[in-house]
């Protein structure tokens, strides 16, 4: 007996529970920037749970479970690899483009789920991402960023995240987080889905939906004057109430004109901490859930990031407009 999900991601099973808010179009705050408290980390670096953690400003060590950096020695990362601190407040033309740039990703994941089948090996599917991406007159922001190798991140089951496509088959049962970030004219769109392969064990199916619901909790924080730390607590609380971990290791981030701008998001902390949120801020909410424990390992191709104790790992990801009094949803599934 197989049941036909072939495709289906948590947020289509889940439809009725897609609550994004619809906010009106905030105002054109041209030009004007914020500077958070807390200075960020860029979201490509991996965080480790150590001194350098996406910790830092965002809870109490005892709640995040790690230490605090001195300012000092986040101030110097932040200065070694050129991140920027300042949260960009985008102009109603930038948030256009970037509008365009999300639903074209969303549009290429809607792609993924009609095409994706149990024997496909995942650089197949790579390839189909790029045909799409480019048909459609976008760049997939991956392929050789800082030496990234492909057009998507495909990973499968315990792979957490930055799972290079490659001769890997898609299996019957599999939870397959594809990960798709486009350029068009320009701007950045940046979204994740978990697809579940034919039938999937319970298990792996619940903390998919986890996953996609711990998003949804997050985003669901976000207003003009809300704090950065309210999406990672929502999402914390959920996922261990439900008795999963919440990965450390890599957040979400400010997007727009380049792929990752401040602020971090960290999909853990506490409420009322870090950069308060204001209309025209667009970030990323992109929880990486595991049914273990949350630590990672990252394999010898300085990419790949698996969960440490060889157990199931699920992950959505939106890109988000604060506006007024909610998010607006840019990569919402059409
Ligand atoms: N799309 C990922 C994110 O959500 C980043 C992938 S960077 C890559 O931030 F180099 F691994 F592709
Ligand atoms: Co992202
Ligand atoms: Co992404």
């Amino acid at each position: 007996m197989s049941q036909v999900t072939y495709g289906k991601t948590a947020e289509e099973i889940d439809k009725s529970r897609l609550g994004g808010r619809l906010a009106p179009q905030a105002p054109d705050p041209a030009g004007k920037v914020i500077r958070p408290g807390p200075p960020a980390l860029p979201a490509s670096l991996r965080l480790s749970a150590g001194p350098h953690s996406a910790f830092a400003g965002y809870g109490s060590p005892a709640h995040a479970g790690s230490r605090h950096a001195s300012p000092s020695v986040r101030q110097d990362i932040a200065f070694r690899l050129q991140v920027s601190q300042v949260i960009y407040i985008k102009t109603s033309a930038e948030i256009d483009k970037i509008r365009r740039s999300s639903r074209l990703a969303s549009q290429t994941l809607d792609h993924v789920g009609k095409v994706i089948r149990p024997g496909m090996t995942t650089e197949r599917l790579d390839r189909i991402i790029h045909d799409f991406m480019k048909s459609h007159g976008a760049v997939p922001a991956t392929l050789g960023y800082k030496g990234y190798p492909a057009s998507s991140c495909i990973s499968i089951n315990e792979t957490v995240v930055h799972g290079i496509p490659g001769s890997r088959v898609i299996r019957d049962g599999d939870i397959v987080k594809v990960d798709v970030t486009t350029i068009l004219d320009g701007y950045f769109g940046d979204t994740c889905r978990t697809f579940r392969i034919g039938s999937v064990p319970e298990n792996a199916a619940s903390l998919a939906s986890a996953a996609y619901e711990c998003m949804m909790l997050g985003i669901g924080t976000v207003r003009n004057g809300s704090a950065v730390g309210d999406i990672g607590e929502a999402i914390q609380d959920y996922a261990e109430g439900l008795g999963y971990s919440v990965v450390r290791d890599f957040v979400g981030h400010g997007v727009g004109k380049q792929f990752h701008e401040a602020p971090n998001v960290p999909h853990f902390g506490k409420r009322g901490k870090g950069p308060k949120l204001r209309d025209g801020m667009v970030f990323t909410v992109e929880p990486m859930i595991n049914e273990g424990c949350w630590q990672v390992n990252v394999l010898a191709d300085g990419w790949t990031a698996v969960t440490a104790d060889g157990k199931l790992s699920a992950q959505f990801e939106h890109t988000v407009l604060v506006d007024g009094q909610g998010a607006e949803i840019l990569t919402l599934s059409s």
